[in-house]
Parts: structure tokens; C-alpha cells; sequence
């Protein structure tokens, strides 16, 4: 026999098998015997294929390609991925956030823009969503919303009236509401929508000087949306229609491509602006931080293996290299424990050995053995020592103050720090009549939805706080009068 026959059938350990059709029997009719291994093996493995799904952003779908610098920003951060010239090979995982991993594409939800660029100096994730801001401002309330967003306890349903609860008692979220329910809330695929850090982070120079920043992954496909009629129809026609859309776009050899823009505030600026710019429910406007290029993210290459690649793929904010740091954004700051403990929960601690994971640079870390460990450790396995071990390097750490009590409080409000004013402004300058018109009636239709009369009268006033008129043409579409 060949040792390399791909025609040939075997098991798991390499073993040509007798048969794919029929399993060991005493005569054609007799019973099945328990030494028919390949059986077990199909049954015991297939018994085995699911793995959990991501608590939030379940379903996705994913796709390999690079991001190349195309200006110099090398004033603002030290980071090799940001360097001129540079090209770094980059992963990306698209998301929904609150459906199951089978869940149609087009339910109205923000989208996850997930993205882990292999740097020659270590995995930078920046794991980002569709909007620019988020639905809650401190981590405690985080699992409660995501929670309000799923299913109830009794019935399994989703359930509006559990969303509009949540929301209309906490105020914070209307900024992030307005975008959900305007057109930004279906993207026409996930091509067609821009993807953004969200939070602050920090950028670091050569001579350690430090920087606030904003991500923008502006999109080179156009900005493009499903109505809600559209949506509902494609959740039953196709429910995996981003997904077949993205596969086959670079399938085609059409590749999609983002340009990253960025804000920078200086440092210092950070202390008096107008408003808490590290708070994550805000933008920063852009006449106050314009929007500078730094270069282009461009998808080539489709998964070969859903599972190892996309569903196996580990992003976590806690993946900063040097050059780039966290801000002080307590939602950042709870991010940067949370998804590596949910790796850990879902794959196993040894999850950065899966080929996805891996860096594409040399590991020197000390860790050890556990669950599913493949690569050899070696000698010494403690530090310090005197062995010749690899040295931690002080100068690796991206710094900024704080000090106070300890204390469970809201962020000091400063002069700007109000709830509604930046949706009311969205709704009045950068909507038109059309969009506008589509945000009530998709609020109507929300709200209509099983929605209790306690909770109605709170989201009419939420929505008259953001904007006195819709929050008017809500009640009416919703009164029916
Ligand atoms: C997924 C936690 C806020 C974007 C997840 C997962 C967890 C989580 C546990 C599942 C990770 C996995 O199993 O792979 C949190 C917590 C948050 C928070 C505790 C706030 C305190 C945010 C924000 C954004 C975001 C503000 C966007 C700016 C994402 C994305 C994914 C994700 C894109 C999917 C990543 C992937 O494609 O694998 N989050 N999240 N999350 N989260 Fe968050």
C-alpha cells in the first residue's frame, strides 16, 4: 500500500479501515460487536463536534487577509503594525451579538468587527463592533444587558418588553439605541458597514509620549442597509446570508477592503475636555478630533475549516503590543479579563496553540502543561533564574495615574456628560427625513411587539428626551392615532 493514499479511508490514528457502510456483525444479520472501533471512533467523535457557543456573538463569520500602512503615523505610536511600510497578516470575525450560532444574519443587532493583526511583536487584537459607542458605560451592567437581550427564563423567547425594560432604565443606552434602530442597525452585508474600536486606547511614540486614540474602519464598499421588511424577508429565505455574502465575494476574487482612520487627542487634553472622552457611550466630534489615515485592511482568503479557523478563533482586548495601550474606559478595563476567561471556559486553557491563535513570532512565555498542551516546554521553567531563561523587559508597559478611594461609583460628571444630547444631535443633523422616518417605524414595529404599558410610557419619554418630535410620532405610530 501507498503510505500517502488519500483515497483510502482511515481512522483517526492513520489505520486503513474496512468499511464506511456497514459496522462489525456476527453474519449480516447478527448484532454489532463492541470491538468494531471505528465505529465507536464515528460515534464517540460525532458525539463530541459541538463545542459551546460565544456567550454574546455567537453567530459569525470570518476571513483572512492583511492591513498595510499607507501614511506615516509613526509620530504617535511606536507599534510595528502601524509602522510605514508595514503589512501584517490579519484575521476578522463579523458577528452578530444576541442571536444563537444558527440565528439569521439580518435580525437587528449591532455587529462585532473583530480583528487579529499577527505582529511581529505579538497577536494585536482590537476586537470592535459597528458602532462607535455602546449600550451600557460600566462593566457591572454589561451581563445584565446582554442578558435583557437574549431569551427569558420561563419561555425561551426574546422578549421586547425585557430589551425597552432594560433600556428605558438605563438612560446611557440611547445613543447606542438610536444607531441600532436607524439604518445602521441591519447592515446590507457585513462589506457594507464600517467597524470601530469604540473605546479609547492609548498610542505610544518612540520617546514615550502618549496619545488618546479612536479606531474608524471605514468601509471601501459604501455604507448600505436592509430596510426592516427586507431584513425579515431574508430571515427566512437566507438565514446565513452575510455569511454567503462575504464567502462568495472573496470566493469571486471581489475583495473587500476598509480604510483605518484614527482620532488622536493629546494626552493632557484628556483631563478637561468638555466631556469624559474615556466614556463609551459618546463619540468624539470629529470637528474636535479630525479623522487621520493610517492604512488599509484588505480580505483575500476564506476559511478551509470553519471550526479551527473562525469558531475556534480567540479575540481578546487584553492582545495590546508596544506601542499601544488601554485607556482608562472601565468597560475596556473589565473587557481585558473577561474574553481570555471565556476562552479558557470554552476551549481550554491551552487555546493559543491552536494554529488560529498562534502568534506568527517566537513565544518565550513560562507557562506550562495543562489541558491540551502541544508544544514542548523546556528548561527553565521558573523566573528568575540562572539558567538562561527569557528576561521581562520593564520598559514594556504602557502607563498612565489614577488614585482615590476605593468606591462603586459613576464617572465625575463634567460640563458635557448628559445622556441624550449626542443621539438628539444624530437624530436632527445627521439623519434626513427618509432615515428618520425609517428610525420611528422601526421603533413603532419594536415596540409593538409585546411591549407592557409601564414600560411603553417610559420609552415614549426616553425617545421624547432624545428628540421631542420622534419621540411624538412614536407614541402616535404606536397609539395607533
Ligand atoms: C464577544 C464580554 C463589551 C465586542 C464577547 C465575549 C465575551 C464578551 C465574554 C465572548 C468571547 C468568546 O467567547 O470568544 C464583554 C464584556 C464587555 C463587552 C464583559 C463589557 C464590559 C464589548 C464591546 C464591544 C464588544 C464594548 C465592542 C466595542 C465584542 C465582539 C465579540 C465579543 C466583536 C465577538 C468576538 C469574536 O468574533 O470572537 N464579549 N464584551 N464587546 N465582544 Fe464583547
Amino acid at each position: 500500500m501507498k503510505k500517502d493514499d488519500s483515497s483510502r479511508t482511515t481512522n483517526d490514528a492513520g489505520i486503513p479501515v474496512a468499511s464506511d457502510e456497514h459496522s462489525l456483525t456476527v453474519g449480516p444479520d447478527g448484532p454489532v460487536l463492541l470491538q468494531d472501533h471505528y465505529l465507536i471512533e464515528q460515534m464517540a467523535n460525532f458525539n463530541r463536534e459541538r463545542i459551546p457557543e460565544r456567550q454574546p456573538h455567537a453567530k459569525g463569520s470570518g476571513a483572512f487577509g492583511y492591513f498595510e500602512v499607507t501614511q506615516d503615523v509613526s509620530a504617535y505610536t511606536k507599534a510595528a503594525v502601524f509602522q510605514p511600510g508595514a503589512r501584517t497578516d490579519t484575521l476578522i470575525r463579523f458577528s452578530t451579538v444576541a442571536g444563537e450560532r444558527g440565528s439569521p444574519d439580518t435580525w437587528r443587532d449591532p455587529r462585532g468587527f473583530a480583528l487579529k493583526f499577527y505582529t511581529s511583536e505579538g497577536n494585536y487584537d482590537m476586537v470592535g463592533n459597528n458602532t462607535p459607542v455602546f449600550f451600557v458605560r460600566d462593566p457591572m451592567k454589561f451581563q445584565h444587558f446582554i442578558r435583557s437581550q437574549k431569551r427569558r427564563a420561563d419561555s425561551g423567547l426574546r422578549d421586547h418588553d425585557m430589551m425597552w425594560d432594560f433600556w428605558t432604565l438605563s438612560p446611557e443606552s440611547a445613543h447606542q439605541v438610536t444607531i441600532l434602530m436607524g439604518d445602521r442597525g441591519v447592515p446590507k452585508s457585513y462589506r457594507h458597514m464600517n467597524g470601530y474600536s469604540s473605546h479609547t486606547y492609548m498610542w505610544v511614540n518612540t520617546k514615550g509620549e502618549r496619545f488618546w486614540i479612536k479606531y474608524h474602519f471605514k468601509t471601501d464598499q459604501g455604507n448600505d442597509f436592509l430596510t426592516q421588511e427586507e431584513a425579515d424577508r431574508l430571515a427566512g429565505e437566507d438565514a446565513d446570508v452575510h455569511r454567503r455574502d462575504l464567502f462568495e465575494s472573496i470566493a469571486n476574487g471581489d475583495y473587500p477592503s476598509w480604510t483605518l482612520k484614527v482620532q488622536i487627542m493629546p494626552f493632557e487634553e484628556a483631563k478637561d475636555y468638555r466631556f469624559n472622552p474615556f466614556d463609551l457611550t459618546k463619540i468624539w466630534p470629529h470637528g474636535d478630533y479630525p479623522l487621520q489615515e493610517v492604512g488599509r485592511l484588505t480580505l483575500d482568503r476564506n476559511p478551509t475549516d470553519f471550526h479551527t479557523e473562525i469558531e475556534q478563533v480567540a479575540f481578546e482586548p487584553n492582545n495590546v503590543v508596544p506601542g499601544i495601550g488601554f485607556s482608562p474606559d472601565k468597560m475596556l478595563l473589565a473587557r481585558v479579563f473577561s474574553y481570555a476567561d471565556a476562552h479558557r471556559a470554552r476551549m481550554g486553557v491551552n487555546y493559543k496553540q491552536i494554529p488560529v491563535n498562534r502568534p506568527k513570532c517566537a513565544v518565550h512565555s513560562y507557562s506550562k502543561d495543562g489541558l491540551m498542551r502541544v508544544e514542548n516546554v523546556s528548561d527553565p521553567v521558573y523566573a528568575p533564574n540562572s539558567k538562561g531563561g527569557p528576561e521581562a523587559n520593564h520598559t514594556y508597559t504602557e502607563k498612565w495615574e489614577a488614585s482615590g478611594e476605593f468606591m462603586h461609583a459613576a464617572y465625575t460628571l463634567r460640563e458635557e456628560d448628559d445622556d441624550f444630547g449626542q443621539p438628539g444631535t444624530l437624530v436632527r443633523k445627521v439623519m434626513d427625513d427618509a432615515a428618520r422616518e425609517r428610525l420611528v417605524s422601526n421603533v413603532v414595529g419594536h415596540l409593538k411587539a409585546g411591549v407592557s404599558e409601564a414600560v411603553l410610557k417610559r420609552a415614549f419619554e426616553y425617545w421624547r428626551n432624545i428628540d421631542k418630535d420622534v419621540g411624538d410620532r412614536i407614541e402616535k405610530g404606536v397609539r395607533g392615532n
